[in-house]
Protein backbone atom coordinates (compact mmCIF):
# COMPACT_ATOMS: atom_id res chain seq x y z
CA UNK A 1 0.00 0.00 0.00
CA UNK A 2 1.40 3.21 -0.91
CA UNK A 3 0.84 6.51 1.25
CA UNK A 4 -2.32 7.35 1.29
CA UNK A 5 -3.74 5.02 -1.03
CA UNK A 6 -6.62 2.88 0.34
CA UNK A 7 -6.58 -1.21 1.33
CA UNK A 8 -8.03 -3.32 -1.23
CA UNK A 9 -11.43 -3.72 0.04
CA UNK A 10 -13.59 -6.49 -2.01
CA UNK A 11 -15.92 -5.20 -4.16
CA UNK A 12 -19.23 -4.46 -2.51
CA UNK A 13 -21.79 -7.54 -2.43
CA UNK A 14 -24.09 -6.66 -5.16
CA UNK A 15 -28.20 -7.43 -4.87
CA UNK A 16 -30.33 -11.19 -5.18
CA UNK A 17 -32.12 -9.81 -8.46
CA UNK A 18 -28.77 -8.82 -9.75
CA UNK A 19 -28.26 -13.14 -9.72
CA UNK A 20 -28.83 -13.66 -14.01
CA UNK A 21 -31.99 -14.90 -13.92
CA UNK A 22 -32.44 -17.38 -16.95
CA UNK A 23 -36.34 -17.76 -17.80
CA UNK A 24 -36.89 -20.33 -19.85
CA UNK A 25 -40.58 -21.29 -21.14
CA UNK A 26 -43.45 -19.40 -20.59
CA UNK A 27 -45.34 -20.93 -17.70
CA UNK A 28 -43.13 -23.56 -16.96
CA UNK A 29 -39.50 -22.42 -17.08
CA UNK A 30 -37.03 -24.54 -17.25
CA UNK A 31 -39.10 -27.23 -15.40
CA UNK A 32 -39.58 -29.54 -18.66
CA UNK A 33 -35.45 -29.13 -19.27
CA UNK A 34 -34.29 -30.10 -15.50
CA UNK A 35 -36.93 -33.24 -15.91
CA UNK A 36 -35.59 -34.27 -19.02
CA UNK A 37 -31.62 -33.63 -18.40
CA UNK A 38 -30.70 -32.20 -15.25
CA UNK A 39 -27.21 -32.33 -16.63
CA UNK A 40 -27.60 -30.17 -19.99
CA UNK A 41 -30.14 -27.98 -17.62
CA UNK A 42 -27.23 -27.17 -15.01
CA UNK A 43 -24.83 -26.21 -18.31
CA UNK A 44 -27.19 -24.39 -19.91
CA UNK A 45 -27.08 -22.15 -16.62
CA UNK A 46 -23.34 -22.38 -15.92
CA UNK A 47 -23.02 -20.05 -19.24
CA UNK A 48 -24.40 -17.30 -16.91
CA UNK A 49 -22.05 -17.96 -13.82
CA UNK A 50 -21.67 -19.83 -10.76
CA UNK A 51 -24.89 -18.49 -9.56
CA UNK A 52 -27.77 -18.30 -11.22
CA UNK A 53 -31.74 -17.95 -10.87
CA UNK A 54 -34.35 -20.31 -12.67
CA UNK A 55 -37.75 -21.51 -12.22
CA UNK A 56 -38.16 -25.44 -12.34
CA UNK A 57 -41.23 -25.98 -9.77
CA UNK A 58 -40.39 -22.71 -8.48
CA UNK A 59 -37.76 -20.19 -8.59
CA UNK A 60 -34.71 -21.87 -7.50
CA UNK A 61 -30.72 -20.28 -7.09
CA UNK A 62 -28.64 -22.90 -8.39
CA UNK A 63 -24.97 -22.77 -7.27
CA UNK A 64 -22.66 -24.50 -9.50
CA UNK A 65 -18.98 -26.14 -8.77
CA UNK A 66 -17.14 -27.35 -6.14
CA UNK A 67 -16.72 -24.25 -4.32
CA UNK A 68 -20.73 -24.03 -3.97
CA UNK A 69 -20.75 -27.37 -2.87
CA UNK A 70 -18.77 -26.61 0.07
CA UNK A 71 -20.48 -23.58 0.83
CA UNK A 72 -24.01 -25.31 0.95
CA UNK A 73 -22.86 -28.59 2.34
CA UNK A 74 -20.07 -27.90 4.91
CA UNK A 75 -22.37 -24.96 5.99
CA UNK A 76 -19.94 -24.06 9.15
CA UNK A 77 -22.22 -21.26 9.69
CA UNK A 78 -25.45 -22.79 9.57
CA UNK A 79 -26.48 -20.89 6.30
CA UNK A 80 -29.04 -23.26 4.83
CA UNK A 81 -31.55 -25.76 6.27
CA UNK A 82 -32.28 -28.91 5.05
CA UNK A 83 -35.64 -28.61 6.46
CA UNK A 84 -36.18 -25.79 4.49
CA UNK A 85 -34.73 -27.36 1.23
CA UNK A 86 -36.36 -31.40 1.60
CA UNK A 87 -40.03 -30.14 2.60
CA UNK A 88 -41.98 -29.60 -0.31
CA UNK A 89 -40.60 -32.62 -2.53
CA UNK A 90 -40.74 -35.16 0.99
CA UNK A 91 -42.69 -33.94 3.82
CA UNK A 92 -46.04 -35.61 2.54
CA UNK A 93 -44.67 -39.41 2.08
CA UNK A 94 -41.44 -38.84 4.52
CA UNK A 95 -42.36 -37.30 7.30
CA UNK A 96 -39.67 -36.91 10.39
CA UNK A 97 -37.06 -38.16 7.78
CA UNK A 98 -33.37 -37.43 9.12
CA UNK A 99 -32.42 -35.54 6.04
CA UNK A 100 -35.38 -32.89 6.87
CA UNK A 101 -34.27 -31.84 10.05
CA UNK A 102 -32.36 -29.28 11.01
CA UNK A 103 -30.07 -29.36 14.68
CA UNK A 104 -30.46 -29.59 17.42
CA UNK A 105 -32.68 -31.78 16.41
CA UNK A 106 -30.88 -33.38 13.40
CA UNK A 107 -27.85 -33.99 15.55
CA UNK A 108 -29.61 -35.62 18.55
CA UNK A 109 -31.24 -37.94 15.86
CA UNK A 110 -28.16 -38.64 13.90
CA UNK A 111 -26.41 -39.67 17.03
CA UNK A 112 -29.08 -42.18 18.02
CA UNK A 113 -28.94 -43.53 14.39
CA UNK A 114 -25.35 -43.45 13.89
CA UNK A 115 -25.56 -46.31 16.36
CA UNK A 116 -27.35 -49.27 13.98
CA UNK A 117 -24.35 -48.56 11.49
CA UNK A 118 -21.55 -49.74 13.90
CA UNK A 119 -18.78 -51.81 12.89
CA UNK A 120 -20.06 -54.87 14.67
CA UNK A 121 -23.78 -54.26 13.24
CA UNK A 122 -21.95 -53.56 9.87
CA UNK A 123 -20.09 -56.98 9.97
CA UNK A 124 -23.88 -58.86 10.75
CA UNK A 125 -25.79 -57.06 7.89
CA UNK A 126 -23.43 -57.83 5.42
CA UNK A 127 -23.20 -61.29 6.41
CA UNK A 128 -27.22 -61.68 6.65
CA UNK A 129 -26.89 -60.45 2.53
CA UNK A 130 -24.73 -63.01 1.24
CA UNK A 131 -27.59 -65.99 1.02
CA UNK A 132 -30.62 -63.27 0.24
CA UNK A 133 -27.95 -62.66 -3.13
CA UNK A 134 -27.61 -65.97 -3.74
CA UNK A 135 -30.99 -67.09 -4.00
CA UNK A 136 -32.11 -64.28 -6.11
CA UNK A 137 -29.41 -64.73 -8.96
CA UNK A 138 -29.46 -68.42 -8.44
CA UNK A 139 -33.66 -67.57 -9.98
CA UNK A 140 -32.67 -65.41 -12.90
CA UNK A 141 -33.26 -66.48 -16.25
CA UNK A 142 -30.12 -67.01 -18.58
CA UNK A 143 -30.82 -65.05 -21.85
CA UNK A 144 -32.79 -61.83 -22.16
CA UNK A 145 -33.86 -59.38 -19.11
CA UNK A 146 -34.11 -56.60 -18.33
CA UNK A 147 -31.76 -55.51 -15.48
CA UNK A 148 -33.12 -52.72 -13.47
CA UNK A 149 -36.98 -54.36 -11.84
CA UNK A 150 -34.37 -57.17 -10.71
CA UNK A 151 -31.90 -55.51 -8.97
CA UNK A 152 -34.73 -53.47 -7.26
CA UNK A 153 -36.40 -56.62 -6.67
CA UNK A 154 -32.90 -57.91 -5.22
CA UNK A 155 -32.04 -54.70 -3.11
CA UNK A 156 -35.36 -54.46 -1.38
CA UNK A 157 -35.20 -57.88 -0.57
CA UNK A 158 -31.83 -57.37 0.98
CA UNK A 159 -33.62 -54.21 2.76
CA UNK A 160 -36.51 -56.31 3.92
CA UNK A 161 -33.91 -59.00 5.21
CA UNK A 162 -30.86 -57.13 6.67
CA UNK A 163 -33.45 -54.29 7.97
CA UNK A 164 -36.36 -55.60 9.13
CA UNK A 165 -34.93 -59.05 9.94
CA UNK A 166 -38.08 -60.74 7.65
CA UNK A 167 -37.72 -62.59 4.34
CA UNK A 168 -40.29 -61.09 1.99
CA UNK A 169 -42.94 -63.23 0.65
CA UNK A 170 -46.67 -62.34 -0.91
CA UNK A 171 -45.82 -58.78 0.16
CA UNK A 172 -42.62 -58.16 -1.80
CA UNK A 173 -44.68 -56.21 -4.62
CA UNK A 174 -46.46 -54.22 -2.55
CA UNK A 175 -43.94 -53.27 -0.86
CA UNK A 176 -42.19 -52.57 -4.06
CA UNK A 177 -44.94 -50.64 -5.10
CA UNK A 178 -45.37 -48.83 -2.46
CA UNK A 179 -41.90 -47.28 -2.49
CA UNK A 180 -42.43 -46.52 -5.54
CA UNK A 181 -45.36 -44.68 -5.26
CA UNK A 182 -43.94 -42.35 -1.80
CA UNK A 183 -41.07 -41.59 -4.28
CA UNK A 184 -42.91 -40.62 -7.53
CA UNK A 185 -45.38 -38.76 -4.98
CA UNK A 186 -41.73 -36.36 -4.37
CA UNK A 187 -42.41 -34.73 -7.94
CA UNK A 188 -45.93 -34.45 -8.07
CA UNK A 189 -46.98 -31.49 -9.45
CA UNK A 190 -50.68 -31.56 -8.02
CA UNK A 191 -49.60 -30.99 -4.52
CA UNK A 192 -52.47 -32.24 -2.75
CA UNK A 193 -53.43 -35.81 -2.16
CA UNK A 194 -56.70 -36.00 -4.48
CA UNK A 195 -57.33 -39.47 -5.99
CA UNK A 196 -56.24 -41.22 -8.33
CA UNK A 197 -52.75 -38.66 -8.96
CA UNK A 198 -49.44 -39.65 -7.60
CA UNK A 199 -49.43 -37.46 -4.11
CA UNK A 200 -52.64 -39.85 -3.17
CA UNK A 201 -51.05 -42.82 -4.21
CA UNK A 202 -47.77 -41.65 -2.25
CA UNK A 203 -49.57 -40.67 0.48
CA UNK A 204 -51.75 -43.91 0.21
CA UNK A 205 -48.86 -45.93 0.11
CA UNK A 206 -46.84 -44.03 3.09
CA UNK A 207 -50.11 -45.12 5.57
CA UNK A 208 -49.36 -49.03 4.62
CA UNK A 209 -46.30 -48.38 5.18
CA UNK A 210 -46.41 -47.33 8.65
CA UNK A 211 -48.81 -49.84 9.53
CA UNK A 212 -46.41 -52.66 8.10
CA UNK A 213 -43.23 -51.21 10.73
CA UNK A 214 -45.95 -50.28 13.20
CA UNK A 215 -47.16 -53.74 14.05
CA UNK A 216 -43.53 -54.97 14.32
CA UNK A 217 -42.62 -52.91 17.11
CA UNK A 218 -43.08 -53.93 20.05
CA UNK A 219 -41.65 -57.49 19.20
CA UNK A 220 -38.20 -55.40 17.38
CA UNK A 221 -37.94 -53.99 21.37
CA UNK A 222 -39.02 -57.24 23.27
CA UNK A 223 -35.89 -58.64 22.15
CA UNK A 224 -32.34 -57.54 20.76
CA UNK A 225 -31.91 -58.68 16.82
CA UNK A 226 -29.27 -58.18 14.46
CA UNK A 227 -31.10 -55.88 12.24
CA UNK A 228 -31.41 -52.59 11.44
CA UNK A 229 -35.09 -52.23 12.75
CA UNK A 230 -34.03 -53.63 15.93
CA UNK A 231 -31.28 -51.56 16.04
CA UNK A 232 -33.29 -48.34 15.95
CA UNK A 233 -35.72 -49.89 18.94
CA UNK A 234 -32.72 -50.73 21.12
CA UNK A 235 -30.22 -47.37 20.15
CA UNK A 236 -29.77 -45.20 22.63
CA UNK A 237 -27.15 -41.68 22.69
CA UNK A 238 -24.89 -41.21 25.30
CA UNK A 239 -27.23 -39.76 27.33
CA UNK A 240 -29.21 -42.99 27.17
CA UNK A 241 -32.23 -41.62 24.97
CA UNK A 242 -33.81 -43.21 22.40
CA UNK A 243 -36.32 -43.46 19.60
CA UNK A 244 -40.17 -42.97 20.28
CA UNK A 245 -42.54 -45.52 18.50
CA UNK A 246 -43.40 -42.64 15.56
CA UNK A 247 -39.88 -41.55 15.04
CA UNK A 248 -39.07 -45.78 14.55
CA UNK A 249 -41.44 -45.62 12.27
CA UNK A 250 -40.88 -42.21 10.03
CA UNK A 251 -37.14 -43.54 10.29
CA UNK A 252 -37.78 -46.86 9.08
CA UNK A 253 -39.55 -45.80 6.23
CA UNK A 254 -36.94 -43.25 5.06
CA UNK A 255 -33.87 -45.88 5.47
CA UNK A 256 -35.75 -48.65 3.48
CA UNK A 257 -36.44 -46.28 0.60
CA UNK A 258 -32.50 -44.35 0.60
CA UNK A 259 -31.07 -47.61 1.03
CA UNK A 260 -32.91 -49.90 -1.67
CA UNK A 261 -33.75 -47.28 -4.69
CA UNK A 262 -29.71 -45.36 -4.63
CA UNK A 263 -28.27 -48.78 -4.30
CA UNK A 264 -30.29 -49.98 -6.94
CA UNK A 265 -29.13 -46.96 -9.48
CA UNK A 266 -25.67 -47.85 -8.61
CA UNK A 267 -25.75 -51.16 -9.18
CA UNK A 268 -27.83 -50.32 -12.64
CA UNK A 269 -24.85 -47.63 -13.90
CA UNK A 270 -22.63 -50.52 -12.75
CA UNK A 271 -23.67 -53.02 -14.99
CA UNK A 272 -24.71 -50.99 -18.23
CA UNK A 273 -21.07 -49.81 -17.51
CA UNK A 274 -19.65 -53.19 -17.43
CA UNK A 275 -21.44 -54.13 -20.47
CA UNK A 276 -20.41 -51.27 -22.75
CA UNK A 277 -16.62 -51.98 -21.60
CA UNK A 278 -15.89 -55.86 -20.96
CA UNK A 279 -12.39 -55.55 -20.69
CA UNK A 280 -13.50 -53.86 -16.93
CA UNK A 281 -15.68 -56.89 -16.41
CA UNK A 282 -13.59 -59.12 -16.73
CA UNK A 283 -10.92 -57.80 -14.70
CA UNK A 284 -13.55 -57.64 -11.97
CA UNK A 285 -14.22 -61.05 -12.47
CA UNK A 286 -10.71 -61.95 -12.43
CA UNK A 287 -10.89 -60.34 -8.98
CA UNK A 288 -14.40 -61.65 -7.76
CA UNK A 289 -12.76 -65.12 -8.80
CA UNK A 290 -9.69 -64.86 -7.19
CA UNK A 291 -11.53 -65.02 -3.35
CA UNK A 292 -12.30 -68.69 -2.62
CA UNK A 293 -15.71 -67.48 -1.17
CA UNK A 294 -19.03 -66.95 -2.62
CA UNK A 295 -20.37 -64.72 -0.61
CA UNK A 296 -18.43 -61.47 0.03
CA UNK A 297 -17.05 -61.02 3.76
CA UNK A 298 -16.57 -57.73 5.57
CA UNK A 299 -12.91 -58.34 6.19
CA UNK A 300 -13.07 -58.81 2.18
CA UNK A 301 -14.56 -55.48 1.47
CA UNK A 302 -10.97 -53.31 1.35
CA UNK A 303 -9.28 -55.58 -0.78
CA UNK A 304 -12.60 -54.79 -3.64
CA UNK A 305 -10.25 -52.08 -5.26
CA UNK A 306 -10.99 -51.92 -9.02
CA UNK A 307 -14.64 -53.15 -7.65
CA UNK A 308 -14.50 -49.67 -6.04
CA UNK A 309 -12.88 -47.64 -8.95
CA UNK A 310 -15.85 -48.99 -11.34
CA UNK A 311 -18.64 -48.09 -8.05
CA UNK A 312 -17.26 -44.64 -7.96
CA UNK A 313 -16.97 -43.91 -11.93
CA UNK A 314 -20.73 -44.96 -12.07
CA UNK A 315 -21.71 -43.09 -9.27
CA UNK A 316 -19.60 -40.06 -10.46
CA UNK A 317 -21.65 -40.26 -14.00
CA UNK A 318 -24.87 -40.76 -12.57
CA UNK A 319 -24.78 -39.79 -9.22
CA UNK A 320 -28.71 -41.42 -8.18
CA UNK A 321 -29.62 -37.47 -6.44
CA UNK A 322 -28.52 -35.42 -9.35
CA UNK A 323 -29.56 -32.28 -7.35
CA UNK A 324 -29.52 -31.81 -3.18
CA UNK A 325 -31.69 -28.78 -2.41
CA UNK A 326 -31.71 -26.37 0.58
CA UNK A 327 -33.26 -23.27 1.40
CA UNK A 328 -31.49 -20.04 2.99
CA UNK A 329 -32.00 -19.62 6.70
CA UNK A 330 -30.25 -16.77 7.16
CA UNK A 331 -28.74 -14.25 4.98
CA UNK A 332 -25.52 -15.12 3.24
CA UNK A 333 -23.70 -14.81 0.26
CA UNK A 334 -22.01 -16.47 -2.20
CA UNK A 335 -20.00 -15.43 -5.60
CA UNK A 336 -19.87 -11.50 -5.16
CA UNK A 337 -24.22 -11.55 -3.91
CA UNK A 338 -26.06 -11.34 -1.39
CA UNK A 339 -28.57 -14.59 -0.54
CA UNK A 340 -31.50 -13.60 1.21
CA UNK A 341 -33.01 -15.80 4.21
CA UNK A 342 -35.94 -18.07 2.74
CA UNK A 343 -34.43 -18.39 -0.94
CA UNK A 344 -34.52 -21.82 -2.31
CA UNK A 345 -30.91 -23.20 -2.97
CA UNK A 346 -30.25 -26.00 -5.13
CA UNK A 347 -26.46 -27.33 -6.02
CA UNK A 348 -25.64 -29.98 -8.63
CA UNK A 349 -24.09 -33.15 -7.80
CA UNK A 350 -24.07 -34.41 -11.56
CA UNK A 351 -22.52 -31.30 -12.80
CA UNK A 352 -19.43 -31.17 -10.57
CA UNK A 353 -18.83 -34.83 -11.79
CA UNK A 354 -18.68 -33.38 -15.15
CA UNK A 355 -16.71 -30.68 -14.81
CA UNK A 356 -13.45 -30.35 -17.23
CA UNK A 357 -11.61 -28.31 -14.87
CA UNK A 358 -11.74 -30.98 -12.73
CA UNK A 359 -12.09 -34.63 -14.53
CA UNK A 360 -10.10 -35.46 -17.51
CA UNK A 361 -12.25 -36.45 -20.44
CA UNK A 362 -15.48 -36.23 -18.24
CA UNK A 363 -18.05 -38.30 -20.41
CA UNK A 364 -15.37 -41.33 -20.22
CA UNK A 365 -16.15 -44.09 -18.42
CA UNK A 366 -12.32 -44.12 -16.84
CA UNK A 367 -12.36 -45.76 -13.53
CA UNK A 368 -8.26 -45.06 -12.93
CA UNK A 369 -9.33 -41.84 -12.47
CA UNK A 370 -10.18 -42.66 -8.79
CA UNK A 371 -6.60 -44.92 -8.12
CA UNK A 372 -4.38 -43.71 -6.04
CA UNK A 373 -1.80 -42.44 -8.61
CA UNK A 374 -4.22 -40.26 -10.57
CA UNK A 375 -6.80 -39.51 -7.61
CA UNK A 376 -8.90 -36.87 -9.69
CA UNK A 377 -11.90 -36.91 -7.08
CA UNK A 378 -9.42 -34.90 -4.86
CA UNK A 379 -8.30 -32.36 -6.57
CA UNK A 380 -11.18 -30.29 -4.53
CA UNK A 381 -12.59 -31.83 -1.46
CA UNK A 382 -16.08 -30.55 -3.23
CA UNK A 383 -15.34 -32.20 -6.96
CA UNK A 384 -17.05 -35.66 -5.59
CA UNK A 385 -20.07 -35.57 -3.79
CA UNK A 386 -22.72 -38.39 -4.71
CA UNK A 387 -22.99 -38.82 -0.86
CA UNK A 388 -23.21 -35.56 -0.10
CA UNK A 389 -21.06 -33.69 2.62
CA UNK A 390 -21.25 -31.98 5.87
CA UNK A 391 -23.63 -32.88 8.53
CA UNK A 392 -26.12 -34.65 6.29
CA UNK A 393 -23.24 -36.63 4.58
CA UNK A 394 -25.02 -39.88 3.24
CA UNK A 395 -25.27 -42.42 6.77
CA UNK A 396 -25.32 -45.58 4.72
CA UNK A 397 -22.43 -44.60 2.80
CA UNK A 398 -20.56 -47.69 3.92
CA UNK A 399 -23.86 -49.91 4.38
CA UNK A 400 -23.88 -48.93 -0.17
CA UNK A 401 -20.28 -49.80 -0.30
CA UNK A 402 -21.10 -53.15 1.22
CA UNK A 403 -24.04 -53.98 -0.83
CA UNK A 404 -22.51 -52.92 -4.00
CA UNK A 405 -19.61 -55.17 -3.84
CA UNK A 406 -21.39 -58.05 -2.19
CA UNK A 407 -23.82 -58.26 -5.10
CA UNK A 408 -21.10 -57.09 -7.93
CA UNK A 409 -19.25 -60.03 -6.21
CA UNK A 410 -21.69 -63.00 -6.77
CA UNK A 411 -23.18 -61.56 -10.17
CA UNK A 412 -19.35 -61.64 -11.75
CA UNK A 413 -19.03 -65.35 -10.39
CA UNK A 414 -22.38 -66.77 -11.93
CA UNK A 415 -23.33 -64.88 -14.98
CA UNK A 416 -21.62 -62.74 -17.79
CA UNK A 417 -23.37 -60.23 -19.29
CA UNK A 418 -23.85 -57.87 -22.32
CA UNK A 419 -26.04 -55.05 -24.38
CA UNK A 420 -26.92 -54.92 -27.85
CA UNK A 421 -24.18 -53.09 -30.31
CA UNK A 422 -24.58 -49.77 -29.89
CA UNK A 423 -26.60 -49.63 -27.28
CA UNK A 424 -27.05 -46.20 -25.10
CA UNK A 425 -29.50 -46.51 -21.25
CA UNK A 426 -31.69 -43.72 -21.82
CA UNK A 427 -31.90 -42.34 -18.54
CA UNK A 428 -34.71 -41.09 -16.26
CA UNK A 429 -32.13 -39.12 -13.74
CA UNK A 430 -34.67 -37.64 -11.75
CA UNK A 431 -35.96 -38.18 -8.27
CA UNK A 432 -33.06 -40.88 -8.75
CA UNK A 433 -31.40 -41.96 -11.57
CA UNK A 434 -32.70 -45.05 -13.49
CA UNK A 435 -32.94 -46.48 -16.84
CA UNK A 436 -36.38 -45.48 -19.04
CA UNK A 437 -36.07 -49.17 -20.85
CA UNK A 438 -35.39 -51.00 -17.74
CA UNK A 439 -31.76 -51.73 -19.41
CA UNK A 440 -32.19 -54.99 -21.53
CA UNK A 441 -28.96 -57.00 -20.83
CA UNK A 442 -28.67 -60.78 -22.30
CA UNK A 443 -27.05 -63.06 -19.35
CA UNK A 444 -24.72 -66.02 -20.03
CA UNK A 445 -24.30 -69.04 -17.15
CA UNK A 446 -20.58 -69.35 -16.09
C1 LIG B 1 -25.25 -45.41 -3.68
C2 LIG B 1 -26.05 -45.30 -2.67
C3 LIG B 1 -26.44 -43.99 -2.01
C4 LIG B 1 -26.33 -42.69 -2.45
C5 LIG B 1 -25.75 -42.21 -3.77
C6 LIG B 1 -26.85 -41.84 -1.41
C7 LIG B 1 -26.89 -40.46 -1.48
C8 LIG B 1 -27.22 -39.63 -0.42
C9 LIG B 1 -27.09 -38.20 -0.40
C10 LIG B 1 -26.61 -37.34 -1.55
C11 LIG B 1 -27.49 -37.76 0.82
C12 LIG B 1 -27.46 -36.32 1.33
C13 LIG B 1 -28.74 -35.56 1.07
C14 LIG B 1 -28.65 -34.13 1.57
O1 LIG B 1 -27.59 -33.64 1.96
O2 LIG B 1 -29.68 -33.45 1.56
C15 LIG B 1 -27.90 -38.91 1.57
C16 LIG B 1 -28.40 -38.88 2.85
C17 LIG B 1 -28.87 -39.98 3.53
N1 LIG B 1 -28.78 -41.30 3.13
FE1 LIG B 1 -27.94 -41.97 1.44
N2 LIG B 1 -27.27 -42.62 -0.39
C18 LIG B 1 -27.03 -43.93 -0.69
C19 LIG B 1 -27.28 -45.04 0.09
C20 LIG B 1 -27.86 -45.02 1.31
C21 LIG B 1 -28.11 -46.17 2.15
C22 LIG B 1 -27.70 -47.60 1.78
C23 LIG B 1 -28.74 -45.73 3.28
C24 LIG B 1 -29.19 -46.51 4.48
C25 LIG B 1 -28.68 -47.64 4.85
C26 LIG B 1 -28.87 -44.29 3.16
C27 LIG B 1 -29.46 -43.46 4.10
C28 LIG B 1 -29.36 -42.09 4.09
C29 LIG B 1 -29.85 -41.24 5.16
C30 LIG B 1 -30.56 -41.69 6.42
C31 LIG B 1 -29.55 -39.93 4.79
C32 LIG B 1 -29.85 -38.66 5.60
C33 LIG B 1 -28.67 -38.39 6.52
C34 LIG B 1 -28.84 -37.13 7.35
O3 LIG B 1 -29.62 -36.26 6.99
O4 LIG B 1 -28.15 -37.03 8.37
N3 LIG B 1 -28.33 -43.90 1.96
N4 LIG B 1 -27.71 -40.05 0.81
Amino acid sequence: MTAGSLPNLPPPLLPYDRIPLVKGLPLVGNLPKFLRDPLANARSLEVHGNAVRSRTFFETLTLLGPEANQFVLHDRDGNFSSRGGWTYWIDAVFPGAIMAMDDPQHRHHRRIMQGAFKRAAMERYVQAMGPVIEQALAGWPAGPMRMFPRLKALTLDIAARVFMGMALGPEADRMNRAFIDTVEASLALLRRPVPPFAMWRGVRARRWLATLMRSRIAGKRAAEGPDLFSQLCQARDEDGERFSDDEVVDHMIFLMMAAHDTTTSALTTMVYCLARHPEWQERLRADAQALPADHLAFADLAGRERTEWVMKEALRLYPPLTSIPRKAARDCSFGGYRIPKGTPVGISPIHTHHMPSIWTNPHDFDPERFAPERAEHKRHAYAYVPFGGGAHLCIGQHFADMEVKSVMHQLLRRWRWRVADGYRMPYQLVPIAKPRDGLPVVLEAL
